[in-house]
């Protein structure tokens, strides 16, 4: 019960709760299904809270073109400072996985590399946040393009939460299309294909990187080449 498993299975839980609920079409199930989730979401958060194994006071967002090293900084933040890591990416990867209305939409946007629409992004991250309201979050991957910034802000504002750092990584194009072409050996993501990974970057370039100029009063840029261990080390520079 102790141990940083139990993060993550509840987080497991709440995700795949979440996933379930949205999926669902019967809206009389959908509403019940609805009070089960938030219970359980609560429940889970408590618990988290009361083992103090969560830390419930900051929320990060993380940025970045693809190939950064997002998911891979976030995931080591979210282990060091018992956040819970929210991957847009990930989230939607398991919706097609799932063959739910969601995934369909989305797959055909995620295989060509380009966004799925902003209005898609604002329901789950509403639906997602306003049960989590309480532990501390890492966002990777989300807010992606101005529309996405301005609902997370009135999100936010709603629930009365606020973001407290935002890290931008960092790296130059020919670093990326190397990664994520060596990536794509293994990875098994249909959106690693070379073509797809270079119009992500376009795509990043002009959706994306306008948000460095949103967040400039708060924007922590770190240089994302070198290790993983070097990114690291100069993310917690910024952030202690
Ligand atoms: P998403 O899953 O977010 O993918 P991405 O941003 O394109 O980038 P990656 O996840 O590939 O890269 P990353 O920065 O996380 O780097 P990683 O740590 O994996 O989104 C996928 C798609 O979903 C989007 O294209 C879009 O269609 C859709 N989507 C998602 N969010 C959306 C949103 N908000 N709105 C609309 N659509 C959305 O590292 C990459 C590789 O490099 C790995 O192999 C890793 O091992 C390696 N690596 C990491 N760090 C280093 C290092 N320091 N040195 C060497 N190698 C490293
Ligand atoms: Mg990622």
């Amino acid at each position: 019960v102790h141990s940083k498993g139990a993060i993550w299975r509840c987080q497991i839980l709440i995700l795949n709760i979440i996933y379930l609920m949205q999926n669902l079409k019967s809206k009389h199930y959908k509403k019940n299904i609805l009070v089960i989730h938030s219970n359980l979401a609560s429940s889970c958060k408590q618990f988290l809270i009361n083992q103090k194994q969560c830390n419930h006071n900051m929320n990060f967002l993380i940025m970045g073109p693809p190939g950064a090293g997002k998911g891979t900084q976030a995931k080591i933040l979210a282990e060091k400072y018992n956040f819970m890591h929210l991957s847009t990416g990930d989230m939607l990867r398991h919706e097609i996985d799932n063959k739910s209305d969601i995934g369909l939409e989305a797959k055909n946007y995620m295989n060509q590399g380009f966004l799925v629409p902003d209005d898609v992004l604002l329901s789950i991250m509403e639906n997602t946040l306003t049960s989590l309201k309480g532990i501390g979050i890492i966002l990777d991957g989300f807010p992606r393009t101005i529309p996405q910034a301005e609902g997370l802000e009135a999100i936010f504002q709603k629930l009365d939460l606020q973001i407290d750092y935002v890290i931008n990584v960092h790296v130059d194009e020919d670093i990326l299309i190397n990664r994520l072409t060596n990536r794509a050996k293994n990875s098994g993501r249909s959106d690693d294909a070379e073509e797809v990974i270079i119009n992500r970057q376009k795509v990043y370039s002009e959706l994306t990187e306008p948000l460095i100029q949103f967040y400039k009063d708060q924007l922590l840029t770190i240089n994302g080449d070198g290790t993983v261990e070097e990114v690291t080390q100069r993310i917690l520079e910024k952030i202690q």
